[in-house]
């Protein structure tokens, strides 16, 4: 078949760049290189992983994200060779329930999310998220030693998550382990392919509990979620209900943890930002909003064009996929006072960390809250920890998520306060 004159035509004129986000090479120079995307081709096409439009400039994110008629989350299941390849490059072949459907059916599932991580509701978890911490906490403060990574921003979020889930804390590693190998491996790696099989295995955990708090509800999100009806009235098919239990896991687990390792980080090689939020620990929710800004812990997300349209004066074709760039838009002097500053106190700050438009994070709420109080209590608890930089490890790849493998640390020896684990939690 030969191609249409148009398409060549656009093909030829549109600007390229060579972006592998899997590799290592951005996964050093991010910054770098996404200044210069937004600089100088804010909306450009790269070669890698199959092609796909690269979006940086801040506006054209926004508009793109509020588009979600043309600009697609949907995966096609039945047809893995098709355009609809969802939200993840490559795709994550599994179900991913809401984040991989559009309105209406988006609605139905993100309608059952809204109230149990509402604004709300995730100030009123304050007091489970700082017992979880301190308790975390109180497992090695006295040692003088730890990694920060293992035994503090992974269980604390991960068991923050189950707890509203309903799922038995004591199985948080059974969740987090799965999730945090596979956010960092490499798509086809080894790891990758050995996460993929933990990860099955754990769906099918959840499954089960689905099954059996639909026959008995508690209270918990899945009951919420598996008692659900649609607009039929009937209850919400079983394999939808289970993905979107697997998507508040995924999406509870590794982001807020990649969030609060990088904020620890940047507070270790700069002091002063230390000593101020240690001086006014008051400052800590806006800080938060710059953390999520500066250390961008979901990098991109992907879309599918729906027809042909024109995005920053660049013709996208139906059927083209299309890589949003939060990290880079984050950084558009076009939107943001000094960009590459870290101001603690900045204000206004309308960051995209969490996305926009109708796929907008749900879990946005909750993440802050869980980052103010783990950094909270750490800058009270062990505020001289240093970290060793050497022993140290970053995810080999930021294709999604920009986070920490582990952080070996040490600081001033403190006495455990005596904090227990909580049984439980419910919406
Ligand atoms: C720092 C922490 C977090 C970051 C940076 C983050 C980032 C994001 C982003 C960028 C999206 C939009 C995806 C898209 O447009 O395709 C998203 C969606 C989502 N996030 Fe988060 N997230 C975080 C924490 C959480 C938490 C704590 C939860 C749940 C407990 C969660 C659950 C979800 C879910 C279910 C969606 C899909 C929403 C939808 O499609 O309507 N996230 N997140």
């Amino acid at each position: 078949m030969q191609a249409h004159p148009d398409a060549v035509r656009d093909q030829a004129a549109r600007p390229t760049i060579e972006l592998d986000h899997h590799g290592a090479d951005y996964r050093d120079r991010w910054q770098e290189i996404s200044d210069g995307n937004v600089a100088s081709c804010p909306v450009a096409h790269t070669a890698a992983h199959g092609g796909t439009w690269v979006v940086s400039g801040y506006e054209h994110v926004v508009e793109a994200l509020r588009d979600h008629a043309v600009f697609s989350s949907y995966q096609d299941h039945t047809d893995p060779g098709g355009p609809m390849r969802g939200t993840s490059n490559p795709p994550i072949p599994a179900l991913n329930v809401p984040q991989e459907l559009d309105p209406p059916l988006h609605t139905v599932y993100r309608r059952l999310l809204n109230g149990p991580l509402s604004p709300e509701q995730s100030r009123r978890r304050e007091p489970f998220i700082r017992q979880v911490t301190a308790a975390c906490l109180d497992r090695f403060s006295a040692k003088g030693q730890a990694d920060l990574v293992a035994e503090l921003t992974n269980p604390v979020p991960a068991i923050v998550t189950l707890g509203i889930l309903g799922v038995p804390l004591t199985d948080w590693e059974r969740y987090a382990g799965p999730i945090h190998l596979l956010t960092y491996s490499p798509p086809g790696s080894a790891s990758w392919t050995e996460a993929m099989t933990a990860v099955g295995e754990m769906m099918a955990v959840l499954g089960a509990l689905v099954v059996a708090r639909r026959a008995e509800p508690t209270g918990d999100l899945i009951s919420v979620l598996a008692t659900a009806t649609g607009d039929d009235g009937e209850l919400l098919p079983l394999d939808h209900v289970i993905a979107t239990a697997g998507l508040v896991v995924a999406g509870g687990v590794d982001t807020t943890t990649a969030l609060v390792s990088h904020a620890l980080h940047w507070l270790h090689r700069n002091p002063a930002d230390r000593d101020r939020l240690i001086a006014d620990p008051g400052l800590l929710p806006t800080a938060v909003d710059e953390f999520l800004r500066v250390l961008a812990p979901v990098q991109f997300m992907s879309r599918t064009a729906t027809r042909d349209t024109v995005l920053g004066g660049q013709r996208i074709a139906a059927g083209e996929r299309v890589m949003l760039a939060f990290a880079a838009a984050n950084r558009d002097p076009a939107a943001f006072d000094c960009p590459a500053e870290m101001r603690l106190d900045r204000t206004p700050n309308r960051h995209v960390a969490f996305g926009s438009g109708v796929h907008r994070c749900v879990g946005a709420h909750l993440a802050k809250v869980e980052a103010v109080v783990m950094l909270d209590e750490i800058l009270r608890r062990i505020p001289d920890y240093v970290i060793d930089e050497q022993a140290a490890e970053r995810y080999p790849s930021i294709g999604a998520i920009n986070g920490y493998i582990g952080m070996p640390s040490t600081f001033t020896p403190t006495p455990a306060v005596g904090a227990v684990f909580p049984a439980s939690e419910s919406v």
